[in-house]
């Protein structure tokens, strides 16, 4: 008999990760569940107004909502439902107590716990969703199958490596997916049930050689792992911008050669205003969170210098500004066009735009900010700053400002009318490109002043 599944926590990952699980598996019910009553009111909404932006992933959501995929505040009927429950809930950086500022917030993930072992009715397969420190597993173990409880629960981690605004694609066409599972008979028992699901029914979803099994440490630790890397290559690439900006050196043309080398390939070498998102910064300080309570202090610094290097490029971005305009930016407009931390979402946790605009505020800067999709929580973000516009057309954001700061790389603004918007500029007019996606030749030759990141 097919397993049906409960993910808790119906956010950007849970959300469109069980929305796919019910696309490929029509044969199983699929439960989201969350304490956000907001939240699941609007993945239910009628005209499907759901709670993120993600390309694709409304089609999929009206395709499956109500034939096998269902949202609900309802925990115990949906974990008593279920055999497979998926974790999905937020481990931000822990802000107080010990670790603070570094250590992952486990709270929500031992309520979750907690819950499971209270609510179940039967054996449950439990499946860390979230991002964890390595070794949460055993403290789930310990949570759920402590004392006399009748019931068995084998915990497996799961790891989720989609990139948001290619959430929908990433989840059909994985690069690979991770399951982590106890090396006993019921740990590999638990393991061959979850490659059953993300196969797909009839096999039509992930190949089996896509699904890699390990320990479950491993998994865990890989996670981090991966996200470090990553975050890691766009710190390293900025490194480099910093130094092409000071020789004449293009920081492009040195990513396409370094990354011609199949040793290194051509990923993730896009040099900018520095990564945001809601765990590369996260999971970076975990890392380091964890190397240091296993006294590995030389790794942990290590590490460290990838966030540092991040945050250094951010405020790199004011200097030069301040610097072409004259050293001084007070009462001046920007035009800051694009506020997500990357194209194709409207999430801007962490986004570098909040921090730059943060910087520009503190040079008493008229800040007008547009954005596609990202314009309602960038409200939110700057709640209680002064002198900030949010305007959905990029023209009215362009007029009489002194400088267009282009902080998100959407599709639509290298197509904008780059004359039109010189016209209704203050002069002498400049561009800031920090995701060196406008065609910049063509920008000086309108009359513009053309600053890019690492050029
Ligand atoms: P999110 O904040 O968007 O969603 C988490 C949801 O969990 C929230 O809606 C919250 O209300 C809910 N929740 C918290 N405690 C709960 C409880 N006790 N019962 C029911 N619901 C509860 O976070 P997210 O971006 O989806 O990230 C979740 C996890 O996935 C994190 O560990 C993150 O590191 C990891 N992750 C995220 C991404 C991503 O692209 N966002 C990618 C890979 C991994
Ligand atoms: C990242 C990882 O790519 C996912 O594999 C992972 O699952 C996810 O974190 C997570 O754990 O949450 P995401 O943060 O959604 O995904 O987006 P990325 O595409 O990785 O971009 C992160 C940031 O780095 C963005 O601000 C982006 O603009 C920046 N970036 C990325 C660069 O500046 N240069 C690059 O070459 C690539």
């Amino acid at each position: 008999m097919n397993k049906n599944i409960v993910c808790i926590g119906a956010g950007y990952i849970g959300g469109p990760t069980m929305a796919v699980i019910a696309k490929m598996n029509p044969d199983r019910k699929v439960v989201v569940v969350d304490i956000n009553e907001r939240r699941i009111a609007a993945w239910n909404s009628p005209d499907f107004r759901l709670p993120i932006y993600e390309p694709g992933l409304e089609e999929v959501v009206r395709e499956v909502r109500g034939r096998n995929l269902f949202f609900t505040t309802d925990i115990e009927s949906a974990v008593r439902e279920c055999d497979i429950v998926f974790v999905g809930v937020n481990t931000p950086t822990k802000m107080f107590g010990r670790g603070a500022g570094r250590a992952s917030d486990l709270q929500y993930w031992e309520a979750s716990a907690r819950n499971i072992k209270r609510l179940a009715n039967g054996d449950k397969i439990i499946v860390e969703k979230s991002t964890l420190p390595v070794r949460t597993a055993a403290a789930m173990d310990a949570i759920l199958n402590y004392g006399d409880s009748p019931y068995r629960f084998t915990v497996l981690s799961n790891p989720e490596f989609l990139a948001e605004g290619t959430a929908i694609r990433d989840l059909l066409q994985p690069d690979r997916v991770l399951i982590g599972g106890p090396q006993d008979e019921a740990g590999q028992k638990a393991v061959a049930e979850l490659v059953e699901v993300y196969a797909g029914q009839g096999d039509a979803w992930v190949p089996r050689g896509k699904i890699l099994t390990t320990n479950v440490w491993s998994a865990e630790l890989t996670k981090l792992a991966a996200n470090a890397m990553l975050a890691q290559r766009v710190s390293s690439i900025n490194a480099i911008a910093g130094l092409c900006e000071a020789t004449g050196a293009d920081v492009d043309e040195v990513a396409r050669v370094v990354g011609a080398d199949s040793r290194i390939g051509n990923k993730f070498l896009k040099a900018g205003p520095g990564f945001g998102g809601s765990c590369f910064k996260k999971d970076v300080l975990n890392l380091v969170y964890l190397c240091e309570s296993f006294g590995l202090h030389t790794a942990a610094e290590y590490w460290n210098g990838v966030i540092k290097m991040n945050e250094h490029q951010q405020e790199r971005i004011v200097s030069r500004m301040f610097k072409a305009m004259f050293n001084t930016l007070a009462n001046k407009k920007v035009a800051m066009f694009g506020f997500a931390f990357k194209a194709n979402t409207g999430d801007t946790r962490e986004t570098p735009a909040a921090y730059v605009a943060r910087l520009l505020n503190d040079e008493h800067v008229r800040l007008s900010i547009t954005d596609p999709k990202a314009l309602d929580n960038a409200r939110l973000d700057l709640e209680g700053l002064d002198r900030i516009e949010y305007v959905e057309d990029p023209y009215v954001a362009a007029e009489d400002a002194d400088a267009v700061l282009l902080m998100t790389d959407w599709k639509a603004y290298p197509d904008l009318d780059w004359s039109r918007i010189y016209s209704l500029m203050r002069k002498p007019a400049m561009v800031f490109d920090t995701r060196n996606c406008l065609d910049q030749a063509a920008l000086k030759r309108l009359g513009f002043n053309v600053l890019a990141v690492g050029k």
